[in-house]
C-alpha cells in the first residue's frame, strides 16, 4: 500500500438521475448524462493506517462527524473486498465548494476518494471499473471518473459505468444562490419521491427517451437541442420531486427568476438553458462566445461562475497531498494550509 492523492471535479447533468433501481449496487432506473466541470474541485489523499481499527476522515481540515466517515468507510469496504486486504486507512479530503449544497460535492468526493483509495490499494482499474467503484460511493460520482461530457448507463453492475462522449464545446454558468446544506439528502429524497410519486414510472420512461435523443443532439453537435432537453428534463425532474408524499421542494423564488431571466435572454439572442440539482443552485449553459455576456446579466441573482468541460479524475503528485488536519487547524498555528 501507499500514501495517494487524487482530484476529481463535480459534474452536473443534463439529463438527470433520480431514482434507483438497486439500492445496494446503486443501479439508476435510468441512464443520465452530464457535463464535468473545471472548477469546484475536490482532493483527497488516502494515508494506510494498518494498525487503526477504524477508517478517520479529515473533511476540510477538522474531524469529520461519525455519519460522514460511516459513509466512507462503507465505500472503503468495497475497495478493500477488490484488494483482498482489510487495512484502516486515514483520508483527508479538501472541498472547495460546501459539502451537501447540492453543488454535487459528493461526486467530486466519491469520484476522488475511489481514484486515491483504488491506488493506495494498488489497484489497477479500466476507466470503467473506476467508474463503477465510484458508482458505489454516490451513483452521479461514476460520471466524474471519465472527461467533459459523460453518459452513465443503466444496466447490471458490470454495465453501469460512465463515459465520455462526444459533444461540442460549451460553458456553463452556475449561479449559487445558497450555500447552505439540504434539509434532505438526495440519496433519501430519490428513495421518498420513488415509493410515493404517482408519476415515477413516466419519469423514467421519459428520461430514456431523453437520454437517446440528448446522446444524438451531442453527438451531432446540436447545441440548441441540448439546451432544449436539458431545461425541460431539470423542470421534470423538479416536477418529479415536488409530487412526493409530503412534497420535496428544492427550488425557491430565486432559482425560478433566473430560469425566468434565462428565457428573457434567449429572447434578446443569447442562447441558454437552465437547469439544477436537488437544491435552488441554477447551471446555466451556454455556447461559449455568449458566456460572459450572460454571466454578467445573471450576477444579481448570486455568486456567479462561468465554468468549462473539465478533465476525469486523475492522482496527483505527493507535493499536492490535502495537509494533516491539525496543520490547519487555527489552535495548531493558523496559515499553514496551501
Ligand atoms: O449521486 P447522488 O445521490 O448525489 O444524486 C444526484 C442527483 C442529482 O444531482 C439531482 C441529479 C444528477 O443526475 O446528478
Amino acid at each position: 500500500m501507499r500514501t495517494t492523492t487524487a482530484r476529481a471535479y463535480p459534474n452536473i447533468a443534463l439529463v438527470k438521475y433520480w431514482g434507483k433501481a438497486d439500492e445496494e449496487l446503486i443501479l439508476p432506473a435510468a441512464g443520465s448524462l452530464s457535463l464535468t466541470l473545471n472548477h469546484f474541485e475536490t482532493t483527497t489523499t488516502v494515508v494506510p493506517a494498518p494498525d487503526a481499527e477504524t477508517d478517520v476522515l479529515e473533511l476540510d481540515g477538522a474531524l469529520a462527524d461519525p455519519g460522514q466517515t460511516d459513509r466512507i468507510s462503507t465505500f472503503l469496504d468495497h475497495v478493500r473486498a477488490l484488494a483482498g486486504r482489510d487495512d484502516r486507512v486515514l483520508v483527508r479530503s479538501r472541498n472547495s465548494v460546501p459539502t451537501g449544497a447540492g453543488l454535487a460535492s459528493s461526486a467530486s468526493g466519491f469520484a476522488a476518494l475511489a481514484t486515491a483509495a483504488a491506488a493506495a490499494f494498488d489497484l489497477d482499474l479500466a476507466p470503467r471499473d473506476l467508474s463503477r467503484l465510484a458508482r458505489r460511493g454516490s451513483g452521479s460520482a461514476c460520471r466524474s471518473i471519465p472527461d467533459g461530457i459523460a453518459v452513465w448507463h443503466a444496466g447490471d453492475d458490470a454495465a453501469s459505468f460512465a463515459e465520455t462522449v462526444p459533444a461540442p464545446d460549451m460553458r456553463m454558468i452556475i449561479v449559487t444562490v445558497n450555500r447552505a446544506r439540504k434539509a434532505v439528502s438526495s440519496r433519501e429524497a430519490m428513495r421518498l419521491t420513488a415509493a410515493t410519486s404517482p408519476f415515477y414510472s413516466g419519469w423514467v420512461t421519459s428520461t430514456e427517451d431523453y437520454l437517446e435523443q440528448m446522446v444524438a443532439a451531442c453527438a451531432a453537435g446540436d447545441f440548441t437541442r441540448i439546451g432544449e432537453i436539458t431545461e425541460s428534463h431539470a423542470l421534470r425532474m423538479h416536477g418529479l420531486i415536488q409530487s412526493t408524499v409530503p412534497p420535496i421542494r428544492f427550488l425557491n423564488p430565486t432559482s425560478h427568476a433566473i430560469f425566468d431571466a434565462v428565457a428573457e435572454a434567449r429572447e434578446s439572442g443569447i442562447e441558454a438553458y437552465s437547469t439544477a440539482d436537488a437544491g435552488p443552485n441554477v447551471a446555466v449553459i451556454v455556447r461559449p462566445a455568449d458566456a460572459e455576456a450572460l454571466a454578467e446579466k445573471l450576477s444579481g441573482f448570486g455568486d456567479v461562475r462561468v465554468v468549462g468541460p473539465g478533465p476525469g479524475a486523475h492522482l496527483l503528485t505527493a507535493d499536492d497531498a490535502v495537509p494533516p488536519a491539525d496543520a490547519v487547524n487555527p489552535a495548531a498555528g493558523e496559515g499553514s494550509r496551501a
